[in-house]
């Protein structure tokens, strides 16, 4: 087995899509939202523009989280910054934008943010978009910082974030465990396994920590919840609510 590659140090409890029950989710307030209730940590989901920018979004779709409708693939930057995806929310964050990646980094390194960076492509361009994010987010990202943590639910996506940052911590992203889950944790030389936490337990969290891997879960969104799955050995959760857990954020 290769050393399994380095993170800054995992915090308890990691901002799911910036702050998602107090700010419009994957957008610049919901990171600022997260860094104010003490997060020190944020997951934001990555997908390409139909002009190839990296942006901020977590559905195929604009319906929910936009005033727009339709495919996110099929605009470019331009027409998605025309859209409100604040609004949906609530009307105290009318006009926000959906934001580039190259925003959010400057935003996280301007708030001493660590990052994981998940990688949500649309069906069929898994790799471009790891291709296309992570080529511009390694050129943004100073030496002197822990990298993100880049992880997807993709295979395909996976694989190529290993090609572009291979010196870059992955997390290996499942819902269901997939039945060949310790050869791609191997093979990719991941750093994390996140899981859900629904379906997951004590035994199932004990084989995948028997890798030497530490283990996240999303989403967690209360105490009780927080406390049994950290008992079960899991090292951070991802949380709608750092205000709402803050007593286990250690
Ligand atoms: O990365 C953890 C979690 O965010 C994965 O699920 O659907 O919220 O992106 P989802
Ligand atoms: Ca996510």
């Amino acid at each position: 087995m290769s050393d399994i590659l380095p993170l800054g140090p995992l915090p308890r409890l990691i901002g799911h899509r910036g702050a998602a029950r107090h700010a419009p989710e994957n957008t610049l307030s919901g990171i600022h939202m997260a860094a104010a209730q003490g997060a020190r940590w944020v997951e934001v989901d990555v997908k390409l523009t139909a002009d190839l920018v990296p942006v901020l979004m977590h559905d195929d779709t604009l319906d929910r989280t936009t005033d727009g409708t339709g495919p996110a693939k099929d605009l470019t930057l331009d027409a998605l910054r025309q859209l409100d995806a604040g609004s949906w929310f609530s009307p105290a964050f009318r006009g926000e934008k959906v934001p580039t990646l190259v925003e959010v980094i400057q935003l996280v390194l301007a708030l001493n943010l660590g990052l994981n960076l998940e990688i949500k492509p649309c069906p069929g361009r898994e790799e471009e978009t790891a291709g296309v994010a992570l080529t511009l987010a390694y050129s943004l990202w100073p030496d002197d910082r822990p990298p993100p943590l880049v992880s997807s639910f993709a295979d395909a996506s996976l694989d190529m974030a290993r090609q572009v940052v291979p010196r870059w911590p992955l997390g290996y992203l499942i819902d269901r465990r997939p039945a060949n889950w310790r050869q791609r944790v191997e093979q990719l030389n991941v750093s994390t396994i996140n899981v859900n936490a629904r379906r997951e337990d004590a035994a199932s969290i004990r084989e995948y920590k028997s890798t030497g891997r530490p283990v996240l879960a999303y989403t967690v969104n209360t105490v009780p919840m927080a406390r049994e799955v950290l008992g079960w050995g899991v090292s951070s959760v991802f949380t709608d609510t750092p205000s709402g857990l803050m007593e286990i954020a250690g």
